[in-house]
């Protein structure tokens, strides 16, 4: 009988050479480049274009990709019709799932396609990426019953998006933020829903309907739909001080801290204390004034870390980005959808990864079931 490791943990699901991490000493990288750097220097688009292609584009790469990029903002009304009868309290990743589905039939796949199709993969990709945000924000909108505000060409594409939302120009800041947070959540090596990504993309499927299926798993609480989470347990504890007793009571009745812990880190996800980071940059600007959220959560992980740290369990990427996207005006149910806009860069590049060299998933199984048996008939039974 074959091992059957449960969440297949420590099995090589593939081999790769977009992102790896080392969960002992919490570091990231993509294409060999660490997590602190790109989020430093470079933009989201350039750090999609690295993921996608494998190396730091030259500049004349970078502009014509991000030209590309802008060009393919907008979305067929068609799919502002589709979104329109959607019902306005389900929530955004279902909504995001849906209109990513439906803009497959729009864009027929690929008859026999293969890794050397490098256009049409290339031309899929900017599409894709180009539109998860105007999907986001266009829901924003529709949702409240308005139209939504159309995409801009003159923006980069974390200005665009926070534009989108509000339909003002952003402080710099907060687009600086926004920008180097999508950086930090475009890849993250074999996740659940790169996993998901990689079997729909081993069967040759849509690559619409790839993102799709990534995204229904995204939306999970074990996975991105922690982030919302995190904000809602935030709000619930209320003050600082009630961070320690609150988290002796959840733990001593078996419940999950959202946003902490991790397969691969034994340590704090180096993502984490970027974002954490850049909430005290943010403060800072501000004068001083001090965010209560971001209090608490401190407070929360100061306590967690006598309680939960001995088994490796630290804040995760999802413990402070909420906090971060609630300073943007961002409502709680859209962080996830914030996530995949940014995660359907590493999508896209497992995809095209895939499809170099691809066989399809067909794992096996350790049945456990009844020994073949008769039929009983009806009035037997
Ligand atoms: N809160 C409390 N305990 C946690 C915990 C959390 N968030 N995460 C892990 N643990 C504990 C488990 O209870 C378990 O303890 P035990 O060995 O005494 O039973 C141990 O740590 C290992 O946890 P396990 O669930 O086996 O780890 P996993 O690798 O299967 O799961 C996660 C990883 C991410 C699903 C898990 O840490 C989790 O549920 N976190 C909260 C959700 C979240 O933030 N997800 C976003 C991930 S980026």
């Amino acid at each position: 009988m074959s091992e059957y490791l449960p969440g297949l943990e420590g099995v090589p699901a593939t081999k790769s050479n977009i992102s790896d991490l080392d969960g002992s000493r919490g570091i990231l990288t993509y294409r060999g480049y660490e997590i602190s750097d790109l989020a430093r220097y470079s933009n989201f688009e350039e750090t999609a274009l690295l993921l996608l292609d494998g190396r730091l584009p030259t500049a004349a790469e970078l502009e014509e990709f991000d030209r590309r990029l802008r060009n393919n903002r907008p979305v067929k009304y068609n799919i502002r019709e589709i979104m329109k009868y959607l019902p306005a309290t389900g929530h955004p990743m279902e909504m995001l799932q849906a209109s990513v589905a439906a803009l497959a039939m729009f864009y027929p796949a690929e008859e026999n396609l293969g890794g050397d199709d490098t256009d049409y993969i290339h031309n899929m990709s900017v599409k894709i990426l180009a539109r998860m945000a105007t999907l986001v924000a266009m829901w924003e909108h529709l949702r409240a019953g308005y139209d939504p505000i159309p995409p801009r060409k003159d923006l980069g594409y974390a200005e665009n998006l926070l534009y989108m939302f509000t339909g003002e120009e952003p402080d710099p800041l907060l687009a600086r933020i926004m920008d180097a947070s999508l950086i930090l959540h475009a890849e993250h090596t074999i996740n659940a829903s790169t996993f998901a990504a990689l079997v729909a993309g081993s069967t040759l499927t849509n690559p619409y309907l790839v993102v799709a299926a990534a995204i229904g798993t995204l939306a999970g609480p074990l996975h991105g739909g922690a982030n919302q989470r995190v904000l809602e347990m935030l709000q619930e504890i209320g003050r600082p001080e009630n961070a320690r007793a609150w988290l002796e009571r959840q733990l001593a009745e078996k419940r999950r801290i959202w946003g902490m812990g991790h397969r691969e880190y034994k340590v704090k996800d180096p993502r984490a204390t970027i974002l954490q980071n850049m909430m005290l940059e943010l403060m800072k600007e501000r004068g001083g004034q001090i965010s209560p959220l971001f209090e608490t959560a401190v407070a929360l992980e100061e306590a967690a870390a006598e309680k939960l740290g001995p088994k490796g369990v630290y804040p995760n990427v999802d413990y402070y980005s909420g906090i971060l996207y609630s300073e943007m005006g961002i409502p709680g149910d859209q962080f996830t959808s914030i996530f995949a806009v940014a995660r359907c860069a590493g999508w896209l590049a497992h995809w095209r990864e895939q499809l170099k060299d691809n066989r399809i998933f067909r794992p096996t199984q350790v049945y456990i079931g009844e020994a073949p048996r008769a039929y009983v008939s009806i009035e037997e039974r």
